[in-house]
């Protein structure tokens, strides 16, 4: 079993009073078409690497992988499931409650789980959206990208503008909760484009909203082939505009992406970014598990076929590792302070098991440059920070060994 390669026997670096909550990622990783700009671990239904669409050896390959995995979870209860990918939406409504029913099987979820599903407008049929809830999903996150026809051949999406909106309103009709996906600065836009889609895509009524600047990613067919895109000013102009429309439809932004009405801000994500644990299951899969004296990192084989091979063997991680304490500072708050009202500094010491004097030096620099601001016991990027993240991130780089200290004498 994957599982059972854990053999820890020394104590590890750090000391965790107190396990953080569980969430479950399952990676599902074909599309109809792979996009020209998309570094995502996702292939072709039958294209080079992804091997051939099977979705129920894939299905019996995550169960495998989930109960080999279930020794490093024992017990332990989870707070969101998140289907993502690729374009889960793919698979069949029987595959996906076949699969939520295999871990309501395995693992107690807590009582109003939260279970997403991403869905691609391109697959959008009435009734199968209706039978995902059916299957247990609660919430469905729809990767729109625009609803600007010329734009998203531009970005060579499978799916038009009037594909997309049916997509929407099928999605406001059948589930409680949803997101739109929606990306900017894409080639050729200008701020009035982007505001006729933001005023579509505000006009549903979403409860949550995520909104990408489009990157150019290494290995992507755009990275070779690069697009005329808005230039910087515009692309900043863009993100404002993003943020007065988004605040005046009651939409707030709580992470540098994310903007949700009151109740609806993604409990699995916020999990990512307040550094909880996450079991990944599936192709190229990461995970991040914490046991009392040691912070692991999992990820899963990348390709289809290997990993499905592996998988069924009960063999699914490629590559596990504990995390220096040295680099626990930095890893923190690479999540954390992508929140917009940023974290008390008891949560730092109760996920890492460092003390806060790991933190010290870095914060005071950050405040000192205005990066930061510090009221007492909690931190919160300034607005000056939030536009310059990477920078305020990278004032935590590990630079020296980190003090080892419990929680308690933080
Ligand atoms: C993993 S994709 C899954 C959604 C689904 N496959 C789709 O594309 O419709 C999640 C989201 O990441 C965003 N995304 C992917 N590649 C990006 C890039 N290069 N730059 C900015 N956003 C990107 C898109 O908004 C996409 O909806
Ligand atoms: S549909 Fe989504 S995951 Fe698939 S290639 Fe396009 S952006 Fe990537």
């Amino acid at each position: 079993m994957a599982g059972a390669t854990i053999r820890f026997v020394k104590p590890g670096a750090v000391r965790l009073a107190a396990l953080p909550p569980l969430a479950l990622y399952i990676h599902l990783p074909w599309c109809l078409k792979k996009c020209p700009y998309c570094d995502f671990n996702s292939h072709e239904r039958s294209g080079p690497g992804g091997g051939t669409f099977d979705e129920a050896r894939y299905v019996d390959a995550l169960v495998a992988d989930l109960d080999a995995s279930l020794p490093l979870v024992w017990g332990r209860r989870v707070v969101s499931v998140f289907i993502g990918g690729g374009t889960p939406s793919l698979f069949s409504p029987e595959a996906v409650d076949r699969l939520l029913a295999a871990v309501r099987a395995r693992l107690p979820l807590e009582p109003g789980c939260e279970v997403t599903l991403e869905a691609n407008p391109g697959t959008f049929e009435r009734e199968r959206f209706r039978a995902f809830r059916g299957a247990g999903v609660t919430r469905l996150s729809i990767g729109v990208q625009s609803f600007d026809d010329g734009a998203l051949q531009a970005i060579g999406r499978v799916h038009d503008g009037a594909q997309a909106r049916a997509a929407v309103e099928e999605a406001a009709s059948a589930f409680d909760t949803f997101n739109l996906d929606l990306m900017y600065a894409l080639p050729g836009q200008t701020p009035a484009a982007l505001a006729r889609d933001l005023d579509t895509a505000l006009g549903f009524r979403p409860p949550h909203l995520s909104v990408y600047h489009l990157t150019l990613e290494p290995n992507t067919f755009f990275a070779t082939h690069p697009p005329a895109l808005p230039d910087d000013d515009t692309a900043s102009d863009m993100l404002d505009l993003i943020v007065e429309r988004t605040a005046a439809h009651g939409l707030a932004r709580y992470e540098v992406s994310a903007f949700a009405r009151a109740g609806h801000r993604c409990r699995h994500n916020q999990n990512y970014w307040t550094f909880g644990d996450y079991l990944g299951l599936g192709a190229g899969a990461h995970g991040k598990l914490s046991f009392p004296e040691r912070i692991v990192r999992q990820v899963r084989w990348r390709e289809p076929a290997a990993y499905m091979a592996k998988a069924l063997e009960g063999n699914a991680v490629s590559n596990e590792h504990e995390v220096a304490a040295s680099d626990l500072p930095f890893e923190f708050v690479l999540n954390a302070l992508r929140l917009k009202d940023g974290f008390d500094l008891a949560l730092f010491a109760e996920r890492t098991g460092l003390g806060v004097t790991a933190l010290e030096p870095a914060l005071t620099r950050a405040v000192e440059r205005g990066l930061l601001v510090r009221e007492g016991l909690h931190v919160a990027p300034s607005a000056r920070g939030y536009d310059f993240l990477s920078d305020l991130q990278q004032a935590f780089l590990p630079t020296a060994p980190v003090p080892v200290t419990p929680p308690s004498a933080a």
